[in-house]
Formats: C-alpha cells, sequence, structure tokens
C-alpha cells in the first residue's frame, strides 16, 4: 500500500530532478528515486536518504512494475518528446498520476489527445508543473479573470540568463520546429521569429520574438481565448533573416545530433547556486477583446530552476493530499493560486 507521502521521481540525477528532489524532501515528501543510471541515481538517493530504483524506459515490465508501487509519478527526464509517451502508456495501465516538467508544445499535444484514455484509467496527466507553464498558465487565467471578454492572448517570457545542459538540448530540438500560434482556437503554422516585438520586462525595451511555447497550446485549455501569441525575449543580437530560416536549417536529424552531443560535451549541467540566488524571472500578459479593452500585467519571481523546484515539489504535495481531476489538465484551473503562492518573492503587478 502506497504512503500519502511516496511518490516515483524519475530523472532524479539531472540537473533539475536534483533541485526539485531537495524541494520535495523539504516538504516531508518520500520519493523513491529513479532514472535509467543505477550508479548516478543511488548517488543521489544515499546523499537523502531515499529508496531508489533504476530502469529503462523502454522496458515496458520494469515501468509496470514501480508505478503500480505508488499513486503518482513526477517525470523530471527530458526532452519528454522521447520520455513522455513510454510514461502516458504506463500510467494508464497502472493507474497512476502523471506530472512533468515539460515545455515541449508537442508533449501537451499528445496528452491532449489522449485526454478519454486518461479519463477511462481515472488519472490525471498535467505536463509542465515548473516555471513554465506554472507561472504563465496562471497568468493568463488572472488576465483572463480581469477581462472575462478577453478573445485575444498574449504571452512574453523575459531572458533567462542560465540555461541547463538538458534546457539547451530541449530548446535545440524545438527550433528545428515550425513556428506557432494559435487563431480562432486552433494551432496554426507560422515561420520562427514570426513577429518581433520590444517589451520591457523592467531594464528597458528587450526585442523579443513569436515562438511556439507550450501555453500556445495549453494557455486555449486554462482561458478559453482562441488567439494566442508567445514571445521570448532574445538572449542576444541574432539577425531576424537567421532566425526566420532557423528551422529549416535544424532540420536534418545528423545535424540535430551533431549538435546534441556537442551540447552534452560542453555545455555545463546549469546555473550554479549563487546564479539561482540572483537571477529572476519576468513575464508579461496581455489580454484584449474586439471592444477594444486591454489588460496588461508583468510577473516578477525568483530564478526560473528555483522557481521550478518549488512549484514541482507543491504540485506533487497537492496531488498526493488529492488535488485530482482526470484527464489532461492544466495548472491553474486545478490549482488555482496554490502554486504560485509558495514561491518567495513573486509579485504580480497590474501594468493597465
Ligand atoms: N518547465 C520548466 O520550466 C523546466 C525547468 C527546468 C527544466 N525543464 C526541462 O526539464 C528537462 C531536464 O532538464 P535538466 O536541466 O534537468 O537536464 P539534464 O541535467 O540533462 O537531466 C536530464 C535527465 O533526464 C534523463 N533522461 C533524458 N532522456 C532520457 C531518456 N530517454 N530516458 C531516460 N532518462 C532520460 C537524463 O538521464 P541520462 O543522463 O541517463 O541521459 C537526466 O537524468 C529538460 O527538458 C528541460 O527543458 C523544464
Amino acid at each position: 500500500m502506497a504512503q500519502q507521502d511516496s511518490f516515483l521521481l524519475y530523472g532524479a540525477y539531472g540537473y533539475t530532478g536534483r533541485l526539485v528532489v531537495e524541494q520535495a524532501v523539504g516538504l516531508g515528501l518520500k520519493p523513491t528515486l529513479a532514472g535509467r543510471s543505477r550508479a548516478r541515481v543511488e548517488a543521489v538517493a544515499g546523499e537523502f536518504g531515499l529508496p531508489f530504483t533504476d530502469f529503462d524506459l523502454a522496458d515496458a515490465r520494469a515501468l509496470d512494475v514501480e508505478l503500480s508501487k505508488v499513486p503518482l509519478v513526477l517525470n523530471c527526464a527530458g526532452p519528454f518528446c522521447h520520455t513522455f509517451t513510454p510514461f502516458a502508456d504506463a500510467c494508464i495501465r497502472s493507474g497512476t498520476h502523471y506530472l512533468d516538467l515539460s515545455g515541449e508544445i508537442d508533449v501537451f499535444r499528445r496528452a491532449a489527445a489522449r485526454h478519454c484514455d486518461f479519463i477511462n484509467a481515472d488519472i490525471m496527466v498535467m505536463p509542465g508543473v515548473g516555471f513554465d507553464i506554472v507561472a504563465s498558465d496562471y497568468l493568463a487565467c488572472y488576465v483572463k479573470t480581469r477581462l472575462p471578454s478577453a478573445n485575444r492572448l498574449l504571452l512574453a517570457v523575459g531572458r533567462v540568463e542560465a540555461v541547463s545542459r538538458g534546457t539547451a538540448t530541449t530548446v535545440l530540438y524545438q527550433l528545428g520546429q515550425p513556428g506557432l500560434v494559435r487563431k480562432n482556437g486552433k494551432l496554426a503554422e507560422v515561420s520562427t521569429a514570426w513577429k518581433q516585438r520590444r517589451f520591457d520586462f523592467g531594464n528597458g525595451p528587450e526585442l523579443s520574438i513569436t515562438a511556439p511555447l507550450a501555453d500556445v497550446f495549453s494557455a486555449y485549455y486554462t482561458t478559453g481565448i482562441g488567439d494566442i501569441e508567445c514571445y521570448v525575449a532574445l538572449p542576444c543580437a541574432v539577425p531576424a533573416w537567421l532566425l526566420k530560416i532557423t528551422h529549416r536549417i535544424l532540420r536534418p536529424q545528423w545535424l540535430l545530433g551533431v549538435l546534441r552531443r556537442q551540447l552534452q560535451k560542453q555545455h555545463r549541467a546549469g546555473p550554479d547556486p549563487a546564479e539561482r540566488a540572483a537571477g529572476r524571472s519576468s513575464i508579461f500578459a496581455e489580454a484584449s477583446s474586439d471592444e477594444g479593452q486591454r489588460v496588461q500585467v508583468i510577473m516578477h519571481g525568483p530564478e526560473p530552476y528555483t522557481t521550478t523546484a518549488v512549484v514541482a515539489a507543491a504540485a506533487v504535495r497537492g496531488v498526493l493530499q488529492g488535488k485530482v481531476k482526470p484527464g489532461f489538465q492544466t495548472p491553474s484551473p486545478t490549482f488555482g493560486a496554490a502554486l504560485i503562492s509558495v514561491i518567495d518573492d513573486f509579485e504580480v503587478i497590474d501594468l493597465e
């Protein structure tokens, strides 16, 4: 019989997974740590005095055995385009709730497509319980509440100063995809960096480009708004023409493979504790209506990896305490402000 504080945390020895382990333990939770390398998962488990197990996601039998012991799995092993489906299949078989840290739009599409399977299995499947999309999903909900007649939503994520190796790898895979926005409730393909705009996240206007963030998909489920555009602030000056052809340049699988191997060799694991302590995150949100009404808000919070660890652990605690809605779900409709309210130093400012 699973205890109320136990769950499976897969990807525990990754940069972000380890931060989540620390937060979960701080909340009094007792995860069983998991990953595909026995030595690496054992090392983290030893540090925290936690149980552990090792298995590969290609091993469906091992997945079934391990998932049948717990009510919930938190998947921290990304890119999630490779890890979501084996977990989704196994969670359906074992009746286990599923959370992950994905910000990949394709994972959200795949999850929503299986909504009925998840309902039939009586499980909740919620990708994106990290900074991305918990904070942006909360803001989307917030501006829709302030302007219920809104039919257009814009979200812009401020520059992230230092990214982990895993995030860089995930972004690389996504750069190989075309851009996406939502129009009249449907996803519409656009070029990469389709639109460019400057947003002031607090340090003067920063050039930002449209990007197929997961919110293009998920914010429709959270708010019902049918026209959605997402932007990201550029980390450095890149010519617009180059951005527009990135996905074509990166289309060949062999090139993606070469770049991924370079990243694995050269990119550091992630921001160090001092960078995390000093870093900040910002998201701008705007909702508008055909009647010419508009609301704008900006959110400032801690550095994204710190935020991710805090909100992911809070989401786990929420599910273990019974905050569960069967099917594919987005964070805000399920948790309300509960995940955001656990973040220290988080503020939402009404601009208009
Ligand atoms: N939503 C958010 O705001 C947010 C925040 C932080 C991170 N993330 C995402 O979380 C993911 C992990 O980031 P990270 O910084 O922790 O990266 P990382 O340090 O590279 O860790 C990735 C972990 O996933 C495991 N993994 C990857 N592919 C796997 C597979 N096919 N089967 C089994 N295990 C696999 C790795 O194990 P091996 O070493 O054995 O390959 C490792 O434990 C990335 O996709 C990142 O974008 C999202």
